[in-house]
């Protein structure tokens, strides 16, 4: 039997195939709970710091949403309203917010501030997005490829963009755990860091999983799923234009889309987009599109990994 008590949710590295298998169980269930009127209370009374030095609609509104469907309060800290990592060191911040809250969620830039104030704090910390990992948006988007495609073993799955960012670095990690065929197609300069890239092969070995990097947009033939994300994440916003010369080649388009020669292929995109950049306004509109179920699924994945790690039931 899986338990998550008390663990932080930092990468999906530290989790097990299974663990994540439970948790998009979980997800699935509370979704349909949902639906159906049925809502827990697995966090009654527990407070819970939402700390976003990052803008965010989808993972704020995801985790205040799910800790107040399961009887929590959460608490919204904007990174320039308090002293985190100004003022005061994110140790002190961590010591002082563990004695008050029983969960953190924090999405930033650094992805060591996250790793401090798990190490500090003493309670459940959860990654909302660091410049190199995104781990609760990965459950969402393998919970909406369940729900379309079936299952996750053996689902070919492209990347395409910017193949070293937190979406591509988590896509990875999770396709590798979960047994995926994952593609990241970029230009080379944009490839993902070999060092990461290996440990996700020692993974796919476990898994059955296979990871191909490559610059060719041909190899999409075949897939199940197309994702892609913006070409310039939260904090590299001056990288926009060259990002703009250097990816156009990899755009989401129609064309794009029939190299899969796959029908039913979906397309993903983890938002917000920008539509005539990585994606055209044809594929994000199709119904081969499941963007805002991807969405939805947010919440959902969310929930169950607060009530998994600091849940009561
Ligand atoms: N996908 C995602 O994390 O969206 P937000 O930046 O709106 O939270
Ligand atoms: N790579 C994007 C993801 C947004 C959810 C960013 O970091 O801005």
């Amino acid at each position: 039997m899986v338990s998550l008590k008390g663990r932080n949710f930092l990468t999906l590295k530290d989790f097990t195939p299974e663990e994540i298998q439970y948790l998009l169980d979980l997800a699935a269930k509370k979704k349909a709970d949902k639906k159906a009127g049925i809502l827990g209370h697995s966090l009654d009374r527990k407070n819970i710091a939402l700390i976003f030095e990052k803008p965010s609609t989808r993972t704020r509104c995801a985790f205040t949403v799910a800790a107040n469907d399961e009887g929590g309060y959460p608490t919204y800290l904007s990174g320039n309203e308090i002293q985190l990592g100004h003022k005061e060191s994110i140790e002190d911040t961590a010591h002082v917010l563990g004695r008050m809250f029983d969960g953190i969620e924090f999405r930033g830039f650094k992805h060591s501030s996250v790793e401090a104030l798990a190490k500090y704090s003493g309670v459940p910390v959860w990654n909302g997005l660091t410049d190199d990992y995104h781990p609760t948006q990965i459950l969402a988007d393998f919970l909406t490829v369940i729900e379309h495609c079936g299952h996750l073993k053996g689902i070919r799955f492209a990347f395409l963009g910017d193949g070293r960012n937190n979406m591509a670095n988590s896509l990875m990690v999770g396709s590798a755990k979960m047994g995926l065929d994952f593609l990241i197609v970029a230009p080379k300069s944009l490839w993902p860091k070999e060092e990461l890239v290996e440990e996700c092969r020692a993974f796919a070995k476990e898994s059955g999983g296979k990871i191909t990097i490559t610059e060719d947009i041909n190899e999409v033939k075949g897939c199940d799923v197309i994702y892609t994300d913006v070409w310039a994440s939260m904090g590299e916003e001056d990288k926009a234009k060259e990002r703009i010369q250097l990816l156009s080649p990899y755009q989401v388009n129609k064309d794009l889309m029939a190299k899969t020669e796959n029908d039913k292929c979906i397309f993903l995109h983890c938002l917000p987009a920008v539509k005539g950049n990585e994606v055209t306004d044809e594929v994000f509109d199709s119904e081969n599109s499941f963007v805002f179920d991807q969405a939805e699924n947010r919440m959902h994945t969310i929930k169950a990994v607060m009530v998994a790690t600091l849940g009561e039931e």
